[in-house]
C-alpha cells in the first residue's frame, strides 16, 4: 500500500530544510551511525591513542619538528587539521601512511600503515568515532571548505 502523503510531506521538508539525506556518506564514514562510531572508539583506543592522545590530542609541541625532522602526531579534535581533509585522504593516511599522492615522494613519517593491521571497515569506523567527536560548526566548516575546494 502506498504511503498516504501526509506522511511523506515531513520527510520531504526535513529534506529540504537540513539538506541531509539519511543515507551513509559515499565514503562509508559515518559519524551518526552509532554502531560504526561504537565500533571506531575501540579500535582509536587499541591503536591510535598511544601517539594522537587519549582525548585526541596530539603529542605536545605538535607543531614543531622533532630533532630527527619529523612531524608529532596531530591532535584528532577540533584544533587540529585533520578535518581539513576529505574522507578519502583520511581513509588513504590511516591505511597506507603518509606517502604519494598525499604526501611526497620518500617523506619520512611516524604516521604507521594499517593496512594488514586494521580491515578497511575497522578504518572507516576509526575515522567516524573521530568525526563524531567535532562540534557541529566544525562539520559545517569543513562541509564549505570541501565544497569550495571541489572536493
Ligand atoms: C606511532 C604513532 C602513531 C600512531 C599509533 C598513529 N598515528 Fe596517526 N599520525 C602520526 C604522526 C606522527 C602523524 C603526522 C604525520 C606527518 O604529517 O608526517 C600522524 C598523522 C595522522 C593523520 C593525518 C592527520 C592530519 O591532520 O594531517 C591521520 C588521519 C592519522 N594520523 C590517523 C591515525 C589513526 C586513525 C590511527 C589509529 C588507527 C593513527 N593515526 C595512529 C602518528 C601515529
Amino acid at each position: 500500500m502506498p504511503l498516504p502523503p501526509l506522511c511523506i510531506l515531513p520527510g520531504l521538508l526535513l529534506l529540504a530544510v537540513t539538506g541531509c539525506s539519511p543515507q551513509t556518506p559515499q565514503s562509508g564514514i559515518d559519524p551518526t551511525d552509532l554502531r560504526q562510531v561504537a565500533r571506531g572508539e575501540v579500535v582509536y583506543r587499541e591503536h591510535c591513542a598511544a601517539c594522537h592522545g587519549a582525548d585526541r590530542e596530539g603529542q605536545p609541541d605538535w607543531r614543531r619538528r622533532l630533532p630527527n625532522g619529523r612531524l608529532p602526531a596531530p591532535p584528532h579534535d577540533e584544533s587540529g587539521h585533520t578535518w581539513h581533509h576529505p574522507d578519502a585522504d583520511l581513509f588513504a593516511m590511516t591505511k597506507h601512511g603518509m606517502v604519494p599522492p598525499l604526501a611526497p615522494e620518500g617523506y619520512e613519517s611516524d604516521m604507521p600503515a594499517y593496512a594488514g593491521v586494521l580491515s578497511d571497515d575497522e578504518i572507516r569506523a576509526v575515522l567516524a568515532w573521530i568525526q563524531s567527536t567535532w562540534p557541529a560548526e566544525i562539520h559545517t566548516m569543513r562541509r564549505r571548505m570541501l565544497e569550495q575546494a571541489g572536493r
